[in-house]
Formats: structure tokens, C-alpha cells, sequence
């Protein structure tokens, strides 16, 4: 058997225990091994936060966000460290449930400190504030006396854990929506409620949304004998027994995304996407619900969404 249909069946059985994340979190370090910070990771997830603070940038003029908010930070909070070192003032993570342990951002800050001495992060983030570099520091020194909330509160992050459909935020107080690699894990009729809620906290006029998107089938990523489309030879029947609760994959393309945006009203200023690999698309006999599209808009597997919202209207009509 196929190591990720292995891997389908851990975690859809997982998907039904009690503390089913906490499972797949140890079956997933222990077994598959895919939640060590690796450097890849570290560094790919810097360029998404380089990426976010840019798009603010080009369309506010500013530097810096005074406060940001990012849905589905995982394991190890990254981006929300490099804000921190870019000098953002309120760094909000939303997430369903809490996946960071003080361990997890012990690992992720020494990462930040060992990169920052071997002159590796410097590349990636081009906003690294001295002052806050020293409070890293710090704090990784007083580290052993301190709780994960007193440490998250020293890096001006605030963790809500919450449904990211109904925020506690105010409307209008965010300067910078952001999210990595998540959308593809929430299906339509959850994604669309939780963007119509980032639009209404997002600022109007002068807020920001950026959104980097994997639409890859993500068992492929652990299983080199499947390619990132395999996904897409299955039914919603079949694949609603594949799938799992723990680690859903929704399959939507770039036109699920856009037609989504559209239905919510979000401006789509960027649509930075790659190609994808259109030959290995080629090799999977597609579901009629994929073949239907052109294949070089199925085949786009990456892709960055930037919103724009500086000319968009208080009410959010913009
Ligand atoms: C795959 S993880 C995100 C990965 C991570 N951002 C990264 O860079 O690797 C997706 C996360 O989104 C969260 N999530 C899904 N639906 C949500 C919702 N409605 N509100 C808040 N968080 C949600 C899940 O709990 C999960 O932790």
C-alpha cells in the first residue's frame, strides 16, 4: 500500500479519537516526521513574512504595520516572531485551537537567534529592529522562569483561540490580514464566512490582505510516489472518505479562490501564482468536476493573494 494512503488512514482514524490534534502532533514527529522545524521550512515561511510586510508597504507607504493578524500559524509561530523583529506593535494569531507550546517557540526563537548570527536571516527579513533583536535575546535568556503567555506577551503576540468566522477583534483595527499556507485547508463553506470577517476587521481605508495559498495535494509532499495532482483523479464522494478533520484539503483551484473573493467583495489587487508543473497535470486522469477547466489554471499550485484596501470605503463596499 501507497505510503500515503497509510498516512490517510492514520489520520482519518486519528481525526475521530479525543484529543485527536495532540495525536496526529506526536504521529506526526514521531512517524511521518513532519512537523521537525526544518530549515527549509524556517526560511520559506521568512519569505512569506518578507512577502506580507512588502505588500504593505507598496500599497500603505508605510514601513510597518502597527498591528497584523494571521489565521492558522501551526506549530512553530514564525512569521509572527518576524513581525515582532519588524517592529509591528500588535501581533494577533487566530487559530482554532492552540498548536504553539512553549517548547515549539523556544525552537522557533533559537532558529531566529542561530540565523541572525550566522548572517542567514538578514537576507530574508530586511527589517530587523535592533531593540527588538535585543529583546529576543533576552528573552531567550530568561526563558527557564518564564510561561508561553508571559513570552508571547514579550513579543507583543496575542493568541485567540477562536473560530477566525467570528473574530473578538473590532471591525476596522487591523492593519495587516495574513495567512500561510492555510486556505487550502478550510473548505468554501468556512473560508467564505472567515474572509467576509476578515474583510470587516481588516482597516478600510488602509489595511492590507496577504494570503499565500498551497494548492498541492499535501500527501505528495511525504510520498514521492504521487504527484502534487494526484488529489484530483478522485470524486467529492471518494474524496470525503480520504480526507480527514485533522488536516483537511479542500482541492479548490485559483478560480474556487477568485470566485470566492468575488462573492465576498475583496478586492484581488495581486495575484502572484506559478505555473505548477502542467506535465505532471497531464499524467492524472482528472475528475470531470477538474477537467471541465483549462488545465493551465488547474495546474497553478502556488499562489500569493494581495488586497488592497487603501481606496476601499469604511463599510467595507469598496
Ligand atoms: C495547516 S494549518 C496552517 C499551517 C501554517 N500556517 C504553516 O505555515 O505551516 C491550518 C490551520 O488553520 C486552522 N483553522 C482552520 N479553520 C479555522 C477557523 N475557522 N478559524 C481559525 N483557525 C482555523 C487550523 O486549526 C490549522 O491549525
Amino acid at each position: 500500500m501507497k505510503k500515503w494512503i497509510q498516512k490517510a488512514i492514520v489520520q482519518k482514524t486519528i481525526s475521530y479519537l479525543p484529543f485527536s490534534r495532540s495525536i496526529n502532533y506526536l504521529f506526526q514527529k514521531h512517524i511521518t516526521k513532519g512537523v521537525h522545524l526544518t530549515d527549509a521550512y524556517f526560511y520559506d515561511r521568512l519569505a512569506h513574512a518578507t512577502a506580507h510586510l512588502n505588500a504593505y508597504h507598496k500599497y500603505t507607504g508605510n514601513a510597518v504595520p502597527q498591528s497584523s493578524l494571521e489565521i492558522g500559524t501551526g506549530w512553530y509561530p514564525i512569521v509572527p516572531v518576524a513581525f515582532f523583529l519588524a517592529g509591528v506593535q500588535q501581533i494577533y494569531s487566530v487559530d482554532i485551537a492552540l498548536l504553539t507550546s512553549k517548547e515549539r517557540l523556544e525552537t522557533t526563537l533559537l532558529k531566529f537567534e542561530t540565523g541572525y548570527k550566522q548572517g542567514q536571516l538578514q537576507p530574508y527579513l530586511s527589517t530587523i529592529l535592533p531593540e527588538r533583536y535585543a529583546a529576543l535575546t533576552a528573552l531567550l535568556k530568561s526563558r527557564h522562569h518564564l510561561t508561553l503567555t508571559n513570552m508571547l506577551q514579550q513579543l507583543h503576540i496575542t493568541y485567540l483561540i477562536e473560530d477566525a468566522r467570528k473574530l473578538s477583534l473590532s471591525g476596522n483595527s487591523v492593519d495587516l490580514v495574513n495567512s500561510n499556507n492555510t486556505f487550502e485547508h478550510i473548505y468554501p463553506q468556512i473560508l467564505v464566512p472567515v474572509l467576509q470577517e476578515f474583510k470587516r476587521v481588516v482597516k478600510k481605508p488602509g489595511g492590507v490582505m496577504s494570503h499565500f495559498i498551497d494548492m498541492s495535494d499535501h500527501f505528495a509532499h511525504f510520498d514521492q510516489s504521487v504527484n502534487i495532482y494526484n488529489f484530483l483523479r478522485f470524486s467529492d464522494a471518494q474524496w470525503k472518505w480520504i480526507d480527514n478533520s485533522i488536516q483537511p484539503q479542500s482541492r479548490c483551484r485559483i478560480y474556487d479562490y477568485r470566485q470566492m473573493y468575488a462573492q465576498t467583495g475583496l478586492p484581488l489587487t495581486e495575484e502572484n501564482c506559478n505555473q505548477g508543473a502542467p506535465a505532471l497535470l497531464q499524467t492524472i486522469p482528472l475528475h470531470s468536476k477538474y477537467a471541465q477547466h483549462p488545465p493551465q489554471e488547474v495546474a497553478i499550485s502556488h499562489c500569493h493573494f494581495v488586497s488592497d484596501m487603501s481606496k476601499a470605503a469604511e463599510d467595507g463596499r469598496g
